[in-house]
């Protein structure tokens, strides 16, 4: 029996041996179709392996779970942005694309000979449902990983950030490099396989936080490096995204004022909301918030300009509800409905962060739900309802909204 114990342990301690670490900042995320589309990107560099050398990729080896053959994927490498060090970036980025999968199919892959990892693809029907989790606001801290843990074990089809990442302010790269470390270690389901990160802008993500008067869309992106080395893949257009999966959910990641000017984004607003009225899930999601919880109603143009120009407008959609961040604890409001429909807005961004009161006057006459911690959405989509729990550090929850199906509302 001992000699069998030793056997077993010297395979497994050689097998460890033998397989590369897998990249400590592996991040999945999605430059298209849900269903169809995945990409894996991870950074080289000092501390995090060697860079690929120049035309060479690393090989990704890669299989559905059921099939027996692997498959081989050419990765791409580039730069990481080094604002400190212009002109000799020490971190190169490397990305894996997949196309053409199949929707609602679990994926293995290997990077070189690391370990399997794995991830799924998003359904195309809602099916028996679907939960994502939701949040914003995280930094890299001890209660940054243990509330993204707690999002993780709902075993959620991806989890959406809307904004203020790593407080990297656009030059940081050790704090952003440190950020997508504490994702890869948390992004895990209770099954193992790896959780896709939907991603937001925010003031943090961008030099100065804001547009910047008489800036182009390239002159902005250069402020926000980091952000679109990782996500302009997705972010190619000078408008917000509209990320849909199948015929059940779309995601409309609209931008607070950080690369595009707030004003600019309404009649695309208005539009891809009405080009989405068959859709019966559809949020949206930015980062400064149109119903401030520790600041005021008055306290930035951004907040002033997101209710003047974008409730309206979702007032008079099918919207299911609006996630807004920024002022780092948990409020949920009401709009007025002056426009139409009374829209809940499911506030306000603090995955990690040092959580504040609420002090806002004007949003506490349409405060539904307030608590001063850290949560983390928890959004289950059925076809007759929609489900958010906001869950706290422990798991405890502290709001719970539902939703019913648009002809029962
Ligand atoms: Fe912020």
């Amino acid at each position: 029996m001992k000699r069998s114990y030793l056997i077993f342990g010297f395979l497994l301690l050689s097998r460890l041996l033998q397989a590369e670490e897998v990249p400590k900042t592996l991040l999945l995320t999605w430059e298209g179709d849900p269903c169809t589309t995945m990409t894996a990107q991870w950074l080289r560099g000092p501390g995090l392996g060697d860079r690929p050398e120049e035309g060479t990729g690393e090989v990704v080896k890669w299989k559905e779970v059921q099939a027996a053959d692997w498959k081989t994927l050419k990765t791409s490498a580039s730069d990481f942005p080094d604002p400190e060090k212009l002109g000799m970036p020490r971190w190169g980025l490397v990305r894996a694309r997949w196309h053409d999968l199949k929707p609602d199919t679990e994926y293995l892959f290997k990077i070189g000979d690391s370990s399997e990892q794995g991830f799924r693809t998003a359904p195309e029907k809602l099916g028996a449902g679907v939960t994502f989790v939701e949040g914003g606001d995280v930094d890299v801290l001890k209660s940054s990983a243990q509330i993204l843990k707690v999002g993780a074990q709902e075993d959620p089809l991806f989890m959406s950030v809307g904004g203020d990442l790593a407080y990297a302010n656009g030059h940081d790269v050790a704090r952003e490099i440190a950020f997508w470390e504490q994702w890869s270690e948390v992004a895990r389901a209770p099954d193992g396989r790896i959780i896709p990160f939907v991603a937001g802008i925010g003031n943090h993500e961008v030099k100065g936080g804001y547009v910047q008067e008489g800036a182009t869309f390239a002159q902005m992106k250069e402020r926000a490096p980091f952000f679109y080395a990782l996500f302009g893949g997705l972010y190619r257009k000078e408008e917000p995204v509209a990320l849909d999966f199948g015929d059940y959910l779309s995601l409309l990641l609209m931008d607070s004022g950080h690369i595009l000017p707030i004003p600019s984004q309404t009649a695309w607003l208005k539009k891809n909301l009405e080009m989405r009225k068959s859709v019966p899930w559809v949020f949206a999601s930015w980062h400064v918030p149109a119903y401030p919880s520790f600041r005021t109603w008055k306290h930035q143009k951004e907040i002033v300009q997101a209710r003047e120009e974008w409730v309206p407008v979702l007032e008079a959609s099918q919207v299911t509800a609006v996630f807004n961040h920024h002022d780092h604890n948990l409020q949920r409001v009401e709009t007025e409905g002056k426009a139409g429909r009374k829209i809940p807005f499911l506030g306000n961004g603090a995955l990690g962060v040092e959580a504040r009161p609420q002090q806002c006057p004007e949003s506490k006459e349409l405060s539904k739900a307030f608590s001063q911690s850290d949560y983390v959405n928890v959004v289950q989509l059925r076809a007759d309802g929609v489900t958010v729990r906001s869950l706290g550090p422990k798991g405890e929850e502290l709001d719970r909204l539902e939703v019913k199906e648009r002809a029962a509302r």
